[in-house]
């Protein structure tokens, strides 16, 4: 999300909210097994963070900032990143790799926010050794392993979680809320972008296992399915733009993944979407900063339109359009306690109270079967079939 290291924030994404109060708690229990308060050390969560990246700059500040989480071990490969971070951020435990840290200081959830090829390996083998798992996205590189972590952690009694957070903001909810309401019709279309010029820090973003549809158009997947339902069907094209790009930590690397993508959904009833991302977009970031109105999540219906302002994954309002007014109404301009970096503060939450998570790990499954789709789709040149499904609506 960092599309540059000098692009400044908005202020609201700033704040290190507890997100105790977050839209979107909804008070179902996890299940009979779930666990409580009392089972965690101290009533608080112990979260270990491991890949020390850009990223973890924005969690980490977040996480130690919730008086009910403790960050007890950070680990990179790297593990001068690790300490960097260690220092920063008064983590009294740094590892340089998985299988130390596991074995090493005691905690209840791995916040994963190492490179995307590193997510199945890792997630894996925390799961495994019986921890809660927040991974950033996508959850795996496949569906088989994707699956394989599913069963995993429902074997072992634990939860995992993938990012990202959008179907937690106010904005979505609105959305939803508006569509239930009939005041807008039946939804027929909707279009999603989300683009910048690609990091410039790493090179696995442009080699095999990255790309912009996991890295960036994984946002708008999740917002429309999350909408308008699971997938049935899709059809995708991808391209490469630069031969090459230079990057900060490995210098000129070949550009293997996609940089330019387009997918279209069918989420079944006669409901179709479509999601443009890209790493070879002008930079709008900062068109999208608060009080600006750039769209990204368009949804049209019969007797009106909704139009997001800015990314999905911060939105700072909804305008409404309907049959018989003349002007665009503004909605829900308030992201309240919603921050797209908190997450794992989210889900820790969760885990102390026993509230159900939004956010579910059947929803990242049928997010990465998706967005393999749109590639299969590139490659063979049909429309592919979409077999997992989630529990949707979101909100029941
Ligand atoms: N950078 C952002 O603003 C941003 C925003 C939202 C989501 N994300 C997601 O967060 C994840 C990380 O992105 P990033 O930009 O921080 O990447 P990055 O390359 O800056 O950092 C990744 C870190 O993970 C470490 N790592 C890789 N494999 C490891 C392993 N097996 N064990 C331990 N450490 C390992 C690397 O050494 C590196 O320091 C990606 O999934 C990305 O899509 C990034």
């Amino acid at each position: 999300m960092n599309t540059t290291h000098n692009i400044p924030r908005r202020q609201f994404l700033k704040d290190s909210a507890v997100l105790g109060a977050a839209v979107g708690l909804v008070p179902n229990l996890l299940g009979a097994d779930s666990s409580s308060a009392a089972s965690f050390k101290g009533g608080k969560i112990r979260v270990g963070e491991i890949g020390c990246g850009s990223v973890s700059g924005s969690y980490l500040p977040n996480l130690t900032s919730q008086p009910f989480i403790e960050v007890v071990s950070v680990c990179d490969i790297i593990v001068e990143r690790a300490k960097k971070r260690a220092e920063k951020f008064k983590v009294p435990n740094v590892y340089s790799n998985i299988d130390d840290m596991l074995a090493g200081a005691p905690f209840d959830l791995l916040v994963n926010t190492t490179s995307m090829p590193s997510h199945f390996p890792v997630n894996k083998k925390a799961l495994q050794a019986k921890r809660h798992v927040w991974s950033e996205k996508p959850i795996a590189l496949n569906l088989k392993d994707g699956k394989e972590l599913l069963d995993l952690a429902k074997r072992n009694g634990v939860h995992f979680w993938g990012s990202p957070t959008c179907v937690t903001s106010p904005q979505f909810k609105f959305m939803v809320d508006t569509m239930n309401s009939g005041k807008i019709g039946k939804v027929t279309a909707a279009h999603g972008t989300y683009g910048h010029g690609g990091p410039g820090w790493s090179g696995w973003f442009y080699q095999k296992g990255g790309g912009s549809l996991y890295d960036l158009g994984v946002y708008n997947v999740t917002t429309f399915t999350g909408l308008l339902g699971p997938v049935k069907e899709v059809v995708g094209m991808t391209t490469i733009i630069n031969p090459t790009r230079k990057v900060e930590d490995q210098g000129v690397v070949k550009v293997e993944a996609d940089e330019n993508t387009m997918l279209i959904m069918n989420h079944g009833n006669g409901v179709l979407s479509h999601v443009q991302t890209g790493f070879v977009y002008f930079d709008g970031e900062r068109f999208a900063g608060e009080g600006r109105q750039l769209y990204t999540i368009d949804v049209t219906a019969t007797k009106g339109t909704m139009h997001m302002q800015g990314w999905d994954w911060g939105p700072s309002g909804v305008d409404v359009a309907r049959e018989g007014e003349a002007v665009l109404e503004t909605f829900c301009k308030d992201p309240g306690q919603y921050n797209w970096v908190g997450g794992a503060t989210y889900v820790a939450q969760c885990l102390l109270t026993g509230n159900a998570s939004l956010i579910t790990p059947e929803h990242a499954l049928h997010v990465l079967e998706v967005m393999n789709a749109c590639h299969e789709s590139q490659r063979t040149g049909h429309r592919v079939n979409v077999e997992t499904t989630f529990k949707w609506p979101i909100f029941s």
